[in-house]
């Protein structure tokens, strides 16, 4: 071992006993056994069948006690916990670990904080559309100080799959379509967990997700094949990767899926000659929950044991939860079918990450009072807010917003009265109390409203009738998107759409606020709402940031960071698309389909203000290493606002096809009404070339069009020569 720690892994290591080795690779979750007749899976399978509800089912787990694996534990035979949550009870599992066993070896506790942990702030998707990669770190600092308060010590985030496919139900927990993007946004997420030394008991290990391809998976059904060319794989899928790498990144998880054939799961290429060699990443990976176990399920891996073995020479470290390495490891090193080195180096890789959280020294880096004191600070929500308001994006507005200061509300759809459905996927330890609705919102301010759910036409009326302005809730549920949620109908159901006739019928203006945590389908409500405003899943301030935006305390800055599709038979719909000999335009024989039109209904990069923006004075300077570009950008309107300054790129003729245009920078810039300012953008040249097909990195030279606009309005553009 080179690093740091080198010298004293070695000693621990040649202390361990094989089973201790082995112990150490071994993550479990609570398990619930004996606390019924029925394994979990049956009880799932109950409220699947209708035999249970999931309120029963909810009651029943909360009673039962789970179970630790403590006599395991004390043996030396885990390492590390999944899923568990606060200082008391992981203090005690600490404390087991690092005084009843034989070497004290500390646990490492890992968990899901993907957009907060108490503070939940917007779905990633949603607040990548925030284009404002300080934010993208302040909001992680905060999911750190709180995780790491009740004990946790690495989070399975940022998860960088680039996404451009809106059935698969996982868009919601990454940065959307590009590449560039989701590398900015994955880089501030590792820099913002991990703060610049781990030791600092406030701070989490990162660990970014699901190497690699996952967000590619065909059709958007969850867990299925990732089948595509290196060159494509270099360019849309590694570069997030590569940039949490550089940003420091301890933890790399693989992806359930196969790429090209081999799951990720047992694929030396990937995890070894790409990821540490190529790469250079040095932290631990940690397989996905039960991977190892399924690399049978995949027919790869003949039985257990097979998988074990296959994973382990791969260059998977942890065992997350499949208990495969637990059960099997140790007979193929006793039998000479596994070379004990490999055991070592997927223990020291463990170890190491131990030690760099400095949890040798401290293994206790929280306290229930610390934690007590860490949640929900009203500093967090504050952020919490500036988040939710800068991730929403205003995408039609027929002139009814700002909202007048004395308008009298009736608010529709219970998604405007619901606390829980605020926090989206993945915001396992979040409480619906911590939330605050739109209905919560308006008696916060004292603004008049009435409430109806919609389902009643009598109730409805009656609320509409004493109100000047109405706003629909409408979309989906939490549960709709994230992991096992994929979608093959992206649009607005019928029943949804029957109460925004309704509504639309009273003649009053009517302001669509859209929940969801991915693209939907929605060109009938583009045509029939004068007004949408898209909230995401925004957390915990939700209605807040709604209200503030629709009466104009805010104004508007989100910009979509995924496309959004005439419908779910567009997928995967992008900006980037690569050339084609026949590019989409009038004639039939062009790429296009028959039925939608060629555009999407909202394209990457588009989203309304209250003011408005206007470019001029584009320049471009050339050194060895960057293009400088500058330009001014004023706001041409009356009011203040953010402006997201998007450049993208177009390649001339090279050996292998590129995207019609790509993003290469983009900043956040806040401008005083009249206000002119003059933004600077560096783009590394390394960022402009391409892979050939032999895979050879090529440089891009001849002429390139820049243009700054969304992604399908160009403001201004500026050809140069390389
Ligand atoms: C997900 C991962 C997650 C893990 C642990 C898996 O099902 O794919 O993204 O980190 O569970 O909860």
């Amino acid at each position: 071992m080179q690093n740091k720690y080198g010298d004293k892994i070695n000693q621990l290591l040649s202390k361990m006993t094989l089973d201790e080795k082995v112990g150490q690779l071994r993550q479990c979750g609570p398990s619930l056994a004996g606390a019924f007749s029925v394994s979990l899976e049956e009880l799932l399978n109950m409220v699947y069948d209708g035999k249970m509800s999931g309120e029963e089912l909810k009651k029943l787990l909360s009673e039962a006690k789970p179970d630790y694996h403590e006599e395991d534990l004390r043996a030396g035979r885990i390492g590390s916990y999944n899923g568990i949550a606060g200082a008391e009870t992981l203090n005690a599992l600490q404390r087991i670990a690092v005084e009843e066993t034989r070497l004290g070896i500390p646990l490492l506790f890992g968990f899901d904080v993907l957009h907060g942990y108490r503070t939940i702030t917007p779905i990633p998707l949603a607040e990548s559309c925030a284009w404002d990669p300080e934010l993208w770190e302040k909001t992680a600092i905060i999911s750190a100080r709180e995780a790491s308060s009740a004990g946790i010590h690495m989070t399975y985030a940022p998860m960088v799959d680039v996404s451009r496919d809106a059935r698969w139900g996982r868009v919601a927990e990454g940065a959307g379509e590009d590449p560039y993007l989701v590398s900015c946004f994955g880089a501030a997420k590792v820099r913002g967990f991990q703060g610049d030394d781990l030791n600092r008991p406030d701070v989490l290990a990162a660990c970014a997700k699901h190497f690699a391809g996952y967000g590619a998976a065909e059709a958007g059904r969850d867990y299925n094949r990732v089948d595509m060319s290196m060159a494509r794989f270099h360019e849309e899928i590694l570069p997030p990767f590569a940039a949490c790498i550089r940003a420091g990144v301890r933890g790399i998880m693989p992806a359930f899926n196969d790429l090209n054939g081999v799951p990720c799961t047992a694929d030396r290429w990937l995890l070894t000659e790409l990821l540490r060699e190529t790469l250079g990443f040095d932290g631990m990976t940690i397989s996905d929950a039960n991977a190892i176990a399924e690399l049978v399920d995949h027919g790869l891996a003949t039985d257990r044991e097979d998988a074990a073995r296959l994973a382990i020479e791969a260059g998977v470290d942890m065992d997350m939860t499949s208990d495969v390495y637990h059960e099997n490891i140790a007979g193929l090193v006793s039998r000479g079918t596994l070379p004990e080195s490999l055991l070592d180096r997927a223990v020291s890789r463990i170890l190491q990450i131990k030690y760099e959280l400095g949890l040798f020294d401290n293994p206790y880096r929280t306290t229930v009072q610390r934690e007590g004191e860490s949640i929900l600070l009203p500093q967090y929500r504050e952020v919490a807010g500036e988040a939710a308001e800068k991730s929403m994006v205003l995408l039609k507005n027929e002139g009814i917003l700002p909202l007048p200061e004395e308008a009298r509300l009736c608010l529709v759809g219970c998604l405007l009265a619901s606390r829980g459905e605020m926090t989206g996927t993945w915001a396992i330890s979040a409480r619906d109390e911590d939330c605050v609705s739109v209905l919560d919102a308006c008696e916060g301010r004292n603004i008049p409203y009435a409430y109806a759910s919609g389902a009643d036409s009598g109730e409805l009326e009656k609320a509409v009738a004493d109100s000047d302005v109405i706003l629909v809730g409408m979309g989906e549920l939490k549960s709709q998107s994230g992991e096992g949620a994929s979608r093959a109908d992206l649009s607005i159901p019928t029943q949804q759409m029957a109460v925004l006739d309704q509504l639309l019928a009273f003649g009053k203006p009517v302001v669509v606020v859209l929940f969801n945590g991915r693209p939907l389908a929605i060109p009938e409500l583009r045509e029939k709402a004068p007004c949408v405003l898209e909230a995401w899943h925004p957390g915990v301030e939700a209605g807040n940031a709604i209200v503030r935006l629709l009466f104009g305390e805010v104004n508007p800055s989100g910009r979509l960071t995924m496309t959004f599709p005439h419908s779910a038979g567009q997928c995967p719909a992008y900006y980037a698309h690569i050339r084609t000999g026949r590019p989409a335009g009038k004639s039939r024989f062009t790429s296009k389909y028959l039925d939608v039109p060629v555009e999407p209904v909202y394209p990457f990069g588009y989203g309304l203000s209250y003011t408005t923006f206007a470019y001029s004075d584009m320049r471009c300077t050339v050194s060895d290493q960057d293009l400088l570009i500058k330009v001014v950008v004023g706001n041409t309107g009356n009011v203040d606002g953010d402006e997201i300054v998007q450049c993208y790129f177009s390649a001339p003729a090279t050996s292998r096809v590129r995207p019609t245009r790509q993003l290469v920078a983009f900043q956040r810039v806040s401008l005083k009404a009249k206000e002119h300012k003059t933004v600077s953008l560096e783009i590394p040249r390394r960022q402009l070339g391409y892979h050939d097909r032999g895979m050879n990195y090529r440089e891009c030279s001849g002429s390139i069009l820049f243009t700054i606009g969304d992604a399908m309005h160009d403001r201004i553009h500026l050809e140069i020569d390389l």
